[in-house]
């Protein structure tokens, strides 16, 4: 990959001088108010930061130069634009996960853009047709690239939401770090065809436990990011009333309170928090899965009570997702998997040169220039129902590129009708997951859990 890096990079000392990219768009490095024709800039950046008491990690990747990638700030139905330019080592991209826009746009290496080399630069641009909460993240080196910082949240606002009397963003990951506080490696091989390989250090918008001040009897949007490379969260609120108001960018049919809801890598969950009246007491918000729970962050209720009723808290508006027409509907059946099928460690994107796992028995990395067939081929405008199942004894957030399905149904639980990008199957579940292919082009579709991706869990859709 170096090489490819500084083969480009000589090529581009020749036609530019030594700079390159012209940096006249520097964005608002405070604000990151985003909803306007000026680009945001996300630059790249290794940066050193505090994760652990022992003094700062070394080698941390971001956007912009100020500690975690900024929450950008988009507005449903405006347009919006950001320009990458890649200042560290490394190629890179950026995908907008959970946005519908334009295949080009998306992100993927190889698929639908070139790589972003070093010192180079690239727009995007797109109008986010759906309010929620989303998020953005490298395509390429993926475990490398988000294991040391690449993740970031992106709200899209609706001007017709309800009101609430405070929203905090919370983007929930690890960090894979030794005693002395700098990176270890970032999987073992053993782990990888298992769960995945978990960090060490766990953090809330790159803190320990922050503790943020919300007003006392008052109603507060908790907008949740869960951008971890592998960490599934059973997700529950203790000390306050909680409702779950919105799941993966779209608001739930009917709400419910989250006790120990499962939630992986990519998913998001929007909560309508009623503080408690007393002043100075403590909501915490806890990861309770396995054998080390874990408070991840609290609220702390402040001043005279609001006196607020979370039942007062009005619907979210519906996305404008396309309703899936199930008696027209053709199925495609999908089936996660084992394997032991080697593939190469040439891939040039990350390849961890490994094959643990494959979709409908094709292990592929999703970084080869020449990928493998797509999955399927759908027909512009029409329905389709995703027959999933999992043969594996492993879960995976398996998410779907550049178009949002419904959960119809599963054979081990009750669902609601979710409309989504990303369904956590569980193993030995088989689900149905609705949609209309509404969105021309090549749309991955690929287990979350990126040592999963990253050792053949990843295929992907072509409509035309
Ligand atoms: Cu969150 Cu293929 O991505
Ligand atoms: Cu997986």
């Amino acid at each position: 990959m170096t090489g490819l890096t500084r083969r480009r990079l000589l090529k581009m000392a020749a036609v530019t001088g030594a700079g390159g990219v012209g940096l006249s768009a520097i964005g608002r490095l405070g604000g990151w108010a985003a909803a306007s024709p000026q680009p945001v800039v996300l630059q790249t950046a290794k940066i050193q930061t505090k994760l652990m008491d022992v003094g700062p990690t070394d080698n941390v990747l971001t956007y912009g130069n100020a500690g975690m990638p900024p929450v950008l700030r988009m507005k449903k139905g405006e347009p919006f634009a950001a320009r990458l330019i890649n200042a560290i080592d490394d190629p890179t991209t950026i995908h907008w996960h959970g946005i519908r826009l334009p295949n080009k746009m998306d992100g993927v290496p190889f698929l639908v853009q070139p790589y972003v080399y070093t010192g180079d630069h690239f727009d995007y641009a797109f109008t986010p047709p759906d309010a929620g909460t989303f998020w953005y993240h490298p395509h390429c080196n993926t475990l490398e690239q988000m294991g040391h910082g690449l993740t970031g949240v992106i709200v899209v606002e609706n001007p017709n939401d309800p009101k609430f009397d405070a929203e905090f963003v919370l983007n929930l990951r690890d960090w894979r770090l030794g005693d002395d506080g700098q990176f270890i490696d970032q999987f073992r091989p053993r782990d990888a065809a298992r769960t995945g390989t978990y960090g060490t250090v766990r953090t809330a918008n790159w803190l320990d436990q922050p503790q943020y001040d919300a007003p006392a009897g008052g109603l507060v949007r908790l907008r949740v990011a869960f951008t971890d490379v592998t960490r599934i969260y059973a997700f529950r609120v203790d000390g306050a009333e909680a409702m779950v108001m919105a799941l993966d960018g779209n608001p739930v049919p009917e709400r419910f309170s989250p006790d120990a809801l499962l939630l992986g890598p990519g998913q998001r969950m929007e909560l309508a928090i009623r503080m408690p009246d007393q002043e100075g007491a403590v909501v915490s918000l806890r990861d309770v899965r396995g054998t080390k729970p874990k408070i991840l962050a609290t609220l702390r209720a402040a001043g005279m009570s609001f006196k607020r009723d979370v039942r007062d808290v009005a619907p979210l508006e519906a996305n404008p997702v396309a309703e899936v027409d199930l008696a027209s509907a053709q199925h495609i059946s999908l089936a996660l998997s084992a394997t032991a099928e080697n593939i190469p460690s040439d891939g040039i994107c990350g390849s961890l040169g490994y094959g643990f796992w494959a979709i409908n028995k094709v292990p592929w990395p999703g970084d080869t220039p020449d990928p493998t067939t797509p999955l399927a081929e759908l027909k512009l405008g029409k329905s389709y129902v995703i027959d999933m199942e999992n043969l594996t004894p492993q879960s995976h957030p398996m998410h779907l590129h550049g178009m949002s399905f419904k959960v119809l149904s599963s054979s081990t639980r009750p669902v609601q009708p979710l409309i989504s990008d990303t369904y956590l199957i569980q193993p030995n579940e088989k689900v149905s997951l609705g949609f209309v292919a509404d969105n021309p082009g090549d749309w991955l579709l690929h287990c979350h859990i990126i040592e999963h991706q990253k050792s053949g869990m990843t295929s992907y859709v072509r409509v035309v």
